[in-house]
């Protein structure tokens, strides 16, 4: 029986990067659960492994040892369609340096993963509601006047937002955010932590990772990676 209490579970993860002759073993055993609805952040030093996990929980890259389960339901690695339905509708990735397409207006940005996710016939009578789903997203998130700039126009709070809204846009269940407010002045910092609360307080769940103390402390719970392990929870 599957445990439903917990959308995820992290058990004996172990995660080496090969450089030449040498092994740098970064994770060294990670074992954590977050229960559906939770707001988490993840700490740790610089170069602690905070990015390396927060890819092995997203899907985007695969542990040495050790299993991610989504749902209760282990993360099948060898199957690729599922890998890629997992990765587009489940959860929703924010990176660190925001990853938008500069060819593409703002909007166009945000719908990119129901794009993505539909056949082409899928896409031809779904777009105008994507569209509007974007758009609704974009205008929760303060980018009304927005919509039509390019991400090159866009201030980095700005761009962060668009990212955000990006993540979003597939209704993940998972939201996953690498340093989300890690460029950013500590007022425009501050905005991006209330759009987190406010989706969290929706019932959004957030695995959130940050250097920064302060910034752990708006999440509902800390987990602390200290040398390859969790060191609290
Ligand atoms: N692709 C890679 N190949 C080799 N080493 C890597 C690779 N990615 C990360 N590392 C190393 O693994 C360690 C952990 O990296 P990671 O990016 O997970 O750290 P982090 O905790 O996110 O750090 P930061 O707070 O600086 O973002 C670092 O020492 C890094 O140099
Ligand atoms: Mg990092």
């Amino acid at each position: 029986m599957s445990n439903d209490k917990y959308i995820l579970q992290a058990e004996g993860i172990l995660k080496s990067y090969r450089m030449g002759a040498a092994e740098l073993k970064v994770l060294k055993g990670v074992d954590f659960a977050i229960e559906k609805g939770e707001f988490v952040a993840i700490i740790g030093a610089s170069g602690s492994g905070k990015s390396t996990l927060l890819h092995l929980l997203g899907a985007l890259d695969k542990p040495d040892e050790g299993v991610v389960k989504f749902e209760g339901k282990e993360i099948n690695w060898a199957n690729g369609k599922e890998l890629n339905r997992f990765r587009n509708k489940m959860v929703g990735f924010v990176f660190q340096f925001y990853h938008l397409l500069d060819e593409l207006n703002v909007q166009e940005n945000v719908y990119l993963p129901a794009m993505v996710s539909k056949s082409v016939l899928g896409w031809f009578s779904g777009s105008m509601v994507a569209k509007n789903r974007a758009k609704k997203l974009l205008c929760q998130l303060g980018l009304d006047e927005r919509i039509g700039h390019k991400p090159y126009q866009l201030s980095g709070g700005e761009r962060q937002r668009v990212a955000i809204a990006r993540a979003l846009m597939n209704e993940p269940k998972l939201l996953l955010a690498d340093e989300p407010t890690g460029n950013l002045d500590s007022a425009t910092g501050n905005g991006i932590l209330e759009v987190f609360e406010n989706l969290n307080r929706t019932g959004q769940t957030i695995v959130m990772v940050t250097h920064d103390e302060h910034i752990a402390a708006r999440a509902g719970r800390i987990i602390t990676l200290a040398d390859g392990k969790v060191s609290s929870s």
